[in-house]
Formats: C-alpha cells, sequence, structure tokens
C-alpha cells in the first residue's frame, strides 16, 4: 500500500509531527527534519480546543492518551482595586463539549510535544534532529533540502513546518521581520493553588490596569500562567528567565498582591518564561511549486484567543484532505497537482487564519487597556460575555467540524 512517496517536513514542533502521521495514513514516507538536538523543556502552555482535538482525534489513540487539565468553564475577574471581583463566568467549554463532542484542554507545552513526537515515532515516521533546514531548491519533480551542517535530503515535496522564523518560508518569499505587537508575556507553571475556592476546571482571564492574568490546569496537580504586560520589544524567545529576576517577579511584582489565586500561582511559579508576541503580516499565498507553509510558518499569530496550535491543525486537516482527493494513489504527484491542491487549501486557510490573527490582535490590545475609561468599557464587555458566545462557539468549531 506504501507508495515511498518522500514527503519532507522541516521542523518538528507541534505541527510537524501530526502532519507526518497523517501523511504516513495516506501511505506516503513522510521524514521530518528539526533544527534541535532534541526535547527541550522550553515554553509554557497551549490550549487545546475544540478545532484542533477534532484533528488530532483521527489520530488512532492519541487524544486520550494526552496529559492535560480539562477546562469546564471560562470565568472573567477584575482585579481592579476600585472593582475587584468576578466580572461573569460561562461554562462554554462544557456546551462546546457537548456540542462538538470536544471541549478545551491545557497542556504543558514540553509534555505535549514530547507526547506528539513520541506517538510519531511509534508510528514509524522518522524523525532527525540536529538538521536546520537553510536552503531549498526545487526542479519539475522533487525538492532538494541543504542542511546547516553541510548534509542534503531530496523527495517529492516540501512541507513547512519551521515555526516563527521559518527558513522555508524565507527560501520562497524572501526575509521580513515579524512585527512586534508591543506586547510581552511572563508565564510559569505552579502547583494549583488549594486555598480561597480556587476552581481547578477552569481558564480564568484576570484584568488589571494595562496588565492581564490568564491560568488554566495542565494536569492533575499544576496550573499554566501568563501575564500580559506592554514593554518594549523583547525578543521572542521560550527559554526560562534568570534566577534573580525570576525571583523578583515571584515576590515583587504588582501580580503578587494580586486576588484570585494570581498572588499565589506567581509566588510558587517552578519556572517563568519571558517572551515578546509577534505575528506577520498575512501572505497572499503560502506554496511555490512543491513547497508549501503550514502552522507557524504560515500564519504566527498573538495567543491571546489560544488558536496558534489549533490552526496548525486545521491547516494539517485540509491540506491532507486534499491530497487524498487529488491524489488518492499517494504516488509521487506531478507539479500542476500539487498546484491544485496548495492554491485550494490556501484559498480556504489564508482568509480564516488572517482573520483569527487579527482578531488575537485585538484580545490582547484590549487586554492592557489603562484608564478609567477604557478599563470600564472593557470590564463592561465582559460583563456581557454571553452575549458573544455564538461568535466564541463559531471561533472554535472552525472548519474542522463545520
Ligand atoms: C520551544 C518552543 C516553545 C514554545 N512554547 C510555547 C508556549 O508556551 N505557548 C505558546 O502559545 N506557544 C509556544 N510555542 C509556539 C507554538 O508551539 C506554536 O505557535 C504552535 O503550536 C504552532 O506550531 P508550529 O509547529 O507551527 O511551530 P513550532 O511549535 O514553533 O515548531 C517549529 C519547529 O521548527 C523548528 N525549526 C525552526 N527552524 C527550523 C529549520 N530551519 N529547520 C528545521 N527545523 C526548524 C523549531 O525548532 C521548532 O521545533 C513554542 C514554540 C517553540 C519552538
Ligand atoms: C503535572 O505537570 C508537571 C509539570 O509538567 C509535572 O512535574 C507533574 O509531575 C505533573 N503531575 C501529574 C500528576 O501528572
Ligand atoms: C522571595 O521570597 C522567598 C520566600 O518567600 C525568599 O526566600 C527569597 O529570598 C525572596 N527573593 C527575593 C529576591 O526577594
Ligand atoms: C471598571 O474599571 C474601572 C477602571 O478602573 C473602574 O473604575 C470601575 O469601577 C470598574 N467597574 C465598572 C462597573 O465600570
Amino acid at each position: 500500500m506504501s507508495s515511498h512517496t518522500k514527503v519532507i517536513i522541516a521542523g518538528c514542533g507541534i505541527a510537524g509531527p501530526v502532519l507526518a502521521v497523517y501523511l504516513k495514513n495516506l501511505g506516503y514516507a513522510p521524514i521530518v527534519y528539526e533544527r534541535l538536538d532534541g526535547l527541550t523543556t522550553s515554553g509554557v502552555s497551549l490550549c487545546l480546543q475544540p478545532n484542533g482535538l477534532h484533528v488530532l482525534s483521527k489520530l488512532t489513540g492519541l487524544v486520550e492518551s494526552l496529559e492535560g487539565g480539562p477546562v469546564a468553564r471560562l470565568l472573567y475577574h477584575s482585579a481592579l482595586p476600585e472593582d475587584e471581583g468576578l466580572l461573569s463566568e460561562t461554562d462554554l467549554p462544557t456546551k462546546l463539549k457537548k456540542t462538538y463532542g470536544f471541549g478545551m484542554l491545557g497542556v504543558e507545552r514540553a509534555t505535549f510535544h514530547r507526547q506528539l513526537v513520541e506517538y510519531a515515532e511509534k508510528q514509524g515516521v522518522q524523525i532527525v534532529w540536529g538538521h536546520q533546514v537553510v536552503g531549498v531548491e526545487q526542479d519539475d519533480d522533487s525538492v532538494t533540502v541543504k542542511f546547516h551542517n553541510g548534509k542534503t535530503d531530496t523527495g517529492s515535496f516540501l512541507a513547512g513546518c519551521d515555526g516563527l522564523h521559518s527558513n522555508t518560508r524565507i527560501s520562497l518569499f524572501g526575509k521580513e521581520e515579524a512585527t512586534f505587537t508591543g506586547l510581552v508575556q511572563v508565564g510559569g507553571l505552579s502547583p494549583t493553588p488549594t486555598t480561597g475556592n480556587f476552581d481547578h476546571h477552569a481558564l480564568i482571564n484576570v484584568y488589571g490596569n494595562g496588565k492581564h492574568f490568564i491560568t488554566y490546569p495542565v494536569n492533575e496537580t499544576q496550573n499554566s500562567w501568563a501575564a500580559t504586560l506592554q514593554e518594549p520589544e523583547a525578543k521572542e524567545s521560550w527559554k526560562h528567565i534568570e534566577h534573580d529576576a525570576q525571583e523578583k517577579f515571584k515576590n515583587n511584582s504588582d501580580f503578587s498582591s494580586w486576588g484570585a489565586g494570581v498572588g499565589e500561582l506567581v509566588h510558587h511559579a517552578e519556572r517563568v518564561t519571558k517572551y515578546g508576541l509577534y505575528d506577520r503580516p498575512e501572505l497572499q499565498q503560502w506554496h511555490m511549486g512543491r513547497v508549501v507553509l503550514l502552522g507557524d510558518a504560515a500564519h504566527p499569530t498573538s495567543p491571546h484567543i489560544g488558536q496558534g496550535a489549533n490552526q496548525a491543525f486545521e491547516d494539517i486537516a485540509l491540506l491532507t484532505s486534499l491530497l487524498q482527493k487529488h491524489n488518492p494513489d499517494a504516488k509521487s504527484p506531478p507539479t500542476d497537482i500539487l498546484t491544485t491542491i496548495f492554491t485550494e487549501y490556501e484559498r480556504t486557510r489564508i482568509p480564516r487564519t488572517a482573520a483569527l490573527v487579527e482578531e488575537a490582535r485585538k484580545q490582547g490590545e484590549l487586554r492592557v487597556v489603562s484608564g478609567v475609561a477604557a478599563c470600564k468599557e472593557r470590564n463592561d464587555s465582559y460583563r456581557e460575555i454571553h452575549r458573544q458566545e455564538e461568535t466564541i462557539m463559531k471561533r472554535y468549531a472552525g472548519l474542522a467540524l463545520s
């Protein structure tokens, strides 16, 4: 059944290993090349939504095996001294689960990444670490990839899953800087607070003057959290910050005195990461010849609506279903067939992801508004959050469930 059509995947982050298993299930022979030498503990967490979980659920046994923290409710708190307390509460994730079969699941990024990599390897996917793609060349029936270490490999086509700083993207469309959104996040993992009626099954948003804090569970005993602040440009990086800066943030940041569990989460953080938030203007095209982009390489976003990884999974579902439709025997497709597939893929995906990138940016700006008038307006909009439920439901449902 296997056609041995070799497909090269650049990047073994979140999208790479999942795309590889989907391709393998269609009869292709994927090989994944990753810049890093192996798994890392970098990063904080991701929130898997119904659309993303739906795509993962097609991979037998994967979703059931994921370590995560199920989210049943969304809570919105104000931490303003003039107006402290709960703004609103919704059981939207529970409704989503009832409607679509999938709700929301918080996962630690490093644990989730490890589980995806182990799953792909168990399905026989070959992953090659320590290979940074630095160049791409193509002709009528193949693509050759050059690596930083001087090696090369040739396959039928190439999927660029190499993230925010994608060299695959640069090789197609040239270098262009990511756009700093003006916001940075400080994030970490902490034991779930055990005091003050802390709701372990909620995704909790807490709003202050010019600041926002979010937390959700990543397993039985841990919560991840992230504080959004306005700051001069911070180089985007998922590394942990230095010990002294961590201690200072834990003991002396404004967040240490916030209620709703925030102070406790910050104070007991096990590791603290700081990163700038970036996105990019939308591309008009995500492919050229036999090369196509997916995930952050195609549409990096700021994280405020939690759709980054979920949109990467939607990319995978559509791209592979088009491959199945237009190239059912999984032989090496001629370039005109690939052009049909990649063009159809873009036609659906570019408008959808562009709208979500813009929406995430808007949410980010709303999260850090300062001044009484703006905060009041924001408070009120969250008091009325239930009016937006239908819009939010549709956003999370997306292509994969429609
Ligand atoms: C270490 C790390 C930690 C992260 N932590 C978080 C987090 O806590 N919260 C959050 O919201 N998002 C995080 N992200 C981003 C998040 O994973 C993505 O936004 C999203 O899941 C989409 O996945 P992706 O596969 O497109 O991109 P990514 O998950 O970023 O994966 C891209 C992969 O490609 C590799 N790569 C890059 N360049 C090359 C190259 N030239 N050749 C070969 N491989 C290459 C990278 O090392 C990476 O493994 C993190 C990303 C990384 C790399
Ligand atoms: C929860 O996650 C943390 C961080 O990854 C880990 O150290 C801990 O062992 C996990 N606990 C459980 C009960 O799985
Ligand atoms: C922060 O607080 C902890 C204990 O609560 C203390 O051990 C540590 O020295 C403090 N660090 C700083 C930089 O204040
Ligand atoms: C909302 O936030 C503002 C800004 O601090 C605050 O003064 C106000 O009391 C809050 N509540 C309402 C109902 O606007």
